[in-house]
């Protein structure tokens, strides 16, 4: 064998070798790439998937090239201040996510959608969250904790509690900053026995019923007013009508019809 023919032999496998790592790499990106500023390692054990850490990594967002197969996602002690619409619905095997100590100020109705069956806890707490909407948790089978947050204890967020699988754990930890009620400002959610619904609705039925009555006292000060006006034409009417020279009137000729009204009217 010459030198040459050795580093044939050597080469080409090499080469093919290299040729499919590049072919399999180009096809499968997805199971290659970790978002920038965090961390992703492989389960050892089934189902195989991803815990994605990206933990204290000054992000401002939540990263948009997350791997579809991520099991575990920790984004908490960033500076995320909002949870897009539908922004986990690609990851179908997520089951833990924590977001606590972040700026998330309010949560839309399908921040989580894609999560209802997958998720087994989610962590929001030590967030800037105010209020979410009514629906935002609602199909998640996930244990919710939303502890320190500015909570404002009002009717959506009695309905999205309502909406909670651990409803209860969550609610005994929600402390209200500000409320639709004054004296229960600063009083945890579950001391609080009175529907905010209802009270709600209430007040706007009694705007209504005012508006209502307003629109009333208008109507018939018009028609009083009305009645009132035709009344002293009619008077000026008949003054002029007595007032003209009368003439003899025929035994057949009916009474003049104005006449007639105005003594009505009168
Ligand atoms: C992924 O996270 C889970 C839960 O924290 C942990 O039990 C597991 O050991 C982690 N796996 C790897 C590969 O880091
Ligand atoms: C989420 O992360 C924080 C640290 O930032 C940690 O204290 C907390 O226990 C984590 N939550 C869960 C549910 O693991």
């Amino acid at each position: 064998m010459t030198p040459l023919d050795l580093w044939l032999s050597r080469s080409i496998p090499m080469c093919l070798l290299l040729q499919s790592l590049v072919l399999m790499a180009l096809c499968f990106p997805s199971a290659s790439m970790c978002p920038k500023g965090c961390v992703c390692q492989r389960a050892e054990y089934p189902p195989y998937g991803l815990n994605v850490t990206c933990s204290l990594a000054e992000l401002k967002e939540i990263p948009s090239d997350l791997p579809a197969d991520t099991v575990l996602l920790q984004l908490d002690r960033n500076q995320i201040h909002a949870v897009p619409e539908r922004a986990f619905q690609d990851l179908r095997m997520l089951r833990r996510l924590n977001l606590s100590h972040n700026s998330v100020e309010t949560l839309g109705e399908s921040a989580f959608v894609g999560l209802e069956t997958s998720l087994e806890l989610l962590d929001l707490s030590h967030n800037r969250i105010v209020s979410v909407h009514k629906d935002a948790f609602a199909r998640l089978k996930a244990r919710v904790l939303v502890h320190d947050n500015p909570w404002h204890c009002d009717c959506a967020l009695q309905q999205a509690l309502g909406g909670m699988a651990h409803n209860h754990e969550a609610a005994a930890r929600v402390l209200c900053r500000s409320s639709e009620l004054r004296d229960q400002e600063g009083r945890p959610f579950l001391a609080v026995d009175a529907d905010l619904c209802n009270l709600a609705r209430r007040t706007t039925d009694y705007a209504m019923l005012v508006t209502m009555f307003g629109w009333f006292a208008m109507v018939i000060s018009y028609v009083v007013y009305y009645v009132r006006q035709n009344q002293e034409d009619a008077r000026r009417h008949l003054e002029y009508l007595k007032s003209l020279p009368s003439k003899p009137r025929k035994p057949d000729e009916p009474e003049d019809i104005s006449t007639v009204i105005c003594a009505l009217l009168l």
